[in-house]
């Protein structure tokens, strides 16, 4: 047995998978320093009574055909044959840290090629390929990713959330059958992020096992935590096919998404860092080691209302503030004065601008900043030249009428034709335009995508793909944020093809608090798009001081999102003060290591930076409603170096005065706050440091320099 046993190893995480007679991966969990691999015997199973004589092994493709009885990773048939395949290995490849295992069905005529590696990070990625081989096509229905979990593994946490309301984690028991999490709305979606977290009783930020897995596809899928009538426990993970959406002819082969995998014992926090880790070295591709620039997005400040004079001078305070690269948003379009009119016609609005965008990119130019600009090329207006011209073009089913969203169409990428036209217009766009970033944008679902008669919306994440892939290759030189309303399509896969998120369109401090810790489970601080809105928050009407939104958009990619020119004074000075913060600090927040922090009361959240050499270290706390209990519990300040010593000084706060001064909460701070301290690394870990009484929606910034 232990001749087919195959090890795969990292510094916090091991794999084990034996490959013969069928694939199996036996382990996933912590690193095994004495690893012999004549102990997985040790694992070998009793056979119950009243079951099948052979023992049922959860194999790579979890096949129902060995009397798993779960949730199967493959299901399909050949008009009703061949539907129950039973792989076994031909060949198994172990090349450093990556495992090629090909199995097949001869008798239904398939083959099953996959791809194992675990990257120095601790991140497992996992992928499939199915091949037909015979002559009449196979129906795929199901093509899924399986990864055993530890029986221990009971709980579980997911996320939900909708527009302005992204990334919402919740948390289960999960004691029998399954936890089903399934996407059809033909994007990542905001509500049904892609990712199971899964992990020992009760564990936290700090502590407890947690094995984790995101989904890398902009497109339906199905996530499934279950547990077996036999204690055995997976996470399964798919893209999910609408009915007969996917079909392989001979010689054809389908893969799966990539399956990205973190386990750690050291709470959620180990995972995240792996997480981050991983797609630092081997997802993000960012331009040099340039610093993030601070943006300024037009929308929120002046929606459709563009004139190029205001927008210069709109860029020119903007300079003055800070700002590094100005964006403008939606509206400069022909015929697009409001969301009824004009996708499709992506030519300038000569109403608007006489004289073309080039006056205006000029100036922003002029002026030091770079130049962005808005686009949603998946999409047609009804109102719209392109849609009078062609309404064939729409993303539909025949015999149906198609449903608008935001009143607005989709457009059937897997048309020649509509590429074409796309890729014509960016074309035109990026090459006779000094353009260095674009917001990407896709406001609306898919329903009953159609190509041809047949549903289409794997295709059409496909074909949006490509589009992209050629104008990556077409234009290096330019950056793309990935923006779907907000946080609608954010993930791995897409991630390869842009630079930033849009996380969210609420811009509410509050709110982007929880929405940014959400996000971070899987994602840096910089490729968060986090920007201060106006003082009166768009989204929800709530205002916020300015610290409050400044500190709030530090831990991100920051940028404004308003008119300078419309705000007074006091405003601006806060603009100007958190630019400059954030010029100051993203060195640290975009390189290092993040870290959240359990806290006693969950009406404080904790969150923070530490430099890769443990010399600095920022933490933001945020009150984000009445704290429980009349003192903050200590804050326990993690990642530090415990043998060195730490000067702790407040960086920024709203407004903490004390009584006779204005104050209402405390009448003494705490000692460190009147005199400079300094502490061990150990103790700030250990003990902590006791923290001022904040009001509702307001936060304080916290530095650590070693001595
Ligand atoms: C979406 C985006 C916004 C903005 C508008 C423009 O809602 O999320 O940031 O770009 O579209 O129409």
């Amino acid at each position: 047995m232990s001749g087919s046993i195959l090890r795969l190893e990292s510094a916090t995480t091991d794999v084990v998978i034996k490959t013969h007679p069928f694939a199996e991966i036996i382990y996933w969990g912590p690193h095994i320093q004495n690893f012999a691999a004549q102990d997985v015997v040790m694992f070998d199973r009793p056979l119950p009574n009243s079951g099948l004589d052979v023992d049922a092994p959860l194999t790579l493709m979890a096949e129902i055909s060995y009397g798993l009885f779960g949730s199967p990773g493959i299901e399909g048939h050949r008009q009703g044959l061949d539907g129950s395949p039973l792989f076994t290995t031909t060949s198994a490849v172990h090349s450093d840290q990556k495992i090629n295992i090909i199995s097949e069905d001869q008798q239904a005529g398939l083959r099953l090629n996959s791809e194992i590696q675990l990257d120095n990070s601790g991140v497992l990625r996992v992928c499939h390929g199915l091949t037909n081989l015979h002559a009449d096509p196979w129906q795929v229905d199901r093509f899924a990713v399986t990864l055993p979990v530890a029986g221990r593994a009971k709980e579980v946490m997911a996320f939900h959330g909708r527009w302005i309301h992204e990334f919402q984690p919740h948390r289960l028991t999960l004691e029998h059958n399954s936890f089903v999490l399934e996407n059809r709305r033909g994007r990542t979606s905001h509500e049904h992020f892609p990712a199971l977290i899964t992990g020992s009783a009760s564990f936290s930020e700090m502590q407890g096992e947690v094995w984790g897995v995101h989904l890398g596809w902009s497109g339906n899928h199905r996530l499934r935590a279950e547990v077996k009538t036999d204690g055995r426990r997976y996470l399964q993970a798919e893209a999910l096919y609408l009915p007969g959406e996917m079909a392989l002819a001979q010689g054809e082969t389908l893969w799966t998404p990539y399956l990205y995998a973190s386990y750690s014992g050291h709470g959620l926090n180990g995972m995240s860092q792996q997480f981050h880790r991983y797609l630092r070295e081997q997802i993000i591709h960012f331009p040099g080691d340039k610093p993030r620039p601070v943006h300024l997005n037009t929308w929120e400040g002046i929606y459709f209302n563009h004139d190029p004079h205001d927008i210069m001078r709109m860029a020119d305070e903007a300079a003055a503030l800070g700002v590094e690269r100005f964006i403008i948003d939606d509206g400069w379009f022909k015929g697009r004065n409001d969301d009824w009119a004009a996708l499709g016609d992506w030519y300038v609005d000569e109403k608007k601008y006489p004289d073309g965008l080039m006056p205006v990119i000029q100036h922003i130019k002029s002026l030091g900043m770079e130049f962005g600009i808005w686009v949603e090329l998946e999409m047609i207006n009804p109102d719209s030249d392109l849609y009078r011209a062609h309404p064939e073009w729409v993303l539909s089913l025949p015999g149906y009428p198609p449903l608008t969203g935001r009143h607005q169409y989709v457009l059937n990428l897997n048309i020649p034709q509509v590429f074409n036209y796309l890729l014509e217009r960016m074309s035109w766009l990026l090459g006779e335009h000094p353009v260095d970033y674009i917001k990407w944008d896709m406001n609306r679902v898919l329903v009953q995508p159609g190509h041809n008669g047949k549903a289409a919306a794997d295709a059409q994440t496909r074909q949006f793909y490509r589009l992209l892939d050629i104008l990556i290759d077409r234009f290096p030189h330019v950056e793309f944020e990935a923006c779907s309303s907000g946080g609608g399509r954010i993930d791995y896969e897409i991630l390869k093809r842009s630079h930033r998120f849009w996380a969210s369109d609420n811009n509410d401090a509050l709110e982007r608090n929880t929405i940014q810790r959400g996000m971070s489970y899987f994602f840096p601080p910089e490729v968060m798009g986090a920007h201060i809105g106006s003082d009166c928050c768009h989204a929800t009407g709530r205002q916020h001081t300015i610290s409050f939104r400044g500190l709030t958009a530090l831990f991100g990619h920051m940028g404004l999102e308003l008119n300078p020119l419309v705000a007074n004074e006091q405003e601006r000075e806060g603009y100007r003060k958190y630019s400059a913060l954030y010029k100051q600090w993203r060195g640290l927040i975009h390189h290092g290591v993040y870290w959240r922090v359990d806290m006693a009361d969950n009406s404080t959240l904790v969150h923070g930076v530490v430099s890769k050499d443990q010399h600095q270290a920022l933490f933001m706390v945020s009150q984000l409603a009445m704290p429980d209990y009349s003192f903050t519990a200590p804050l326990n300040i993690p990642g530090l170096d415990p043998n060195a010593r730490y000067q702790i000084s407040l960086l920024d706060h709203a407004n903490i005065q004390l009584i006779g001064k204005g104050g209402h909460t405390m009448h003494k701070l705490p000692e460190w706050l009147i005199t400079p301290q300094t502490a061990s690394g150990e103790w700030l870990q250990k003990a902590g440091i006791t923290l001022p009484i904040l009001d509702p929606e307001s936060a304080i910034l916290i530095g650590l320099q070693r001595l």
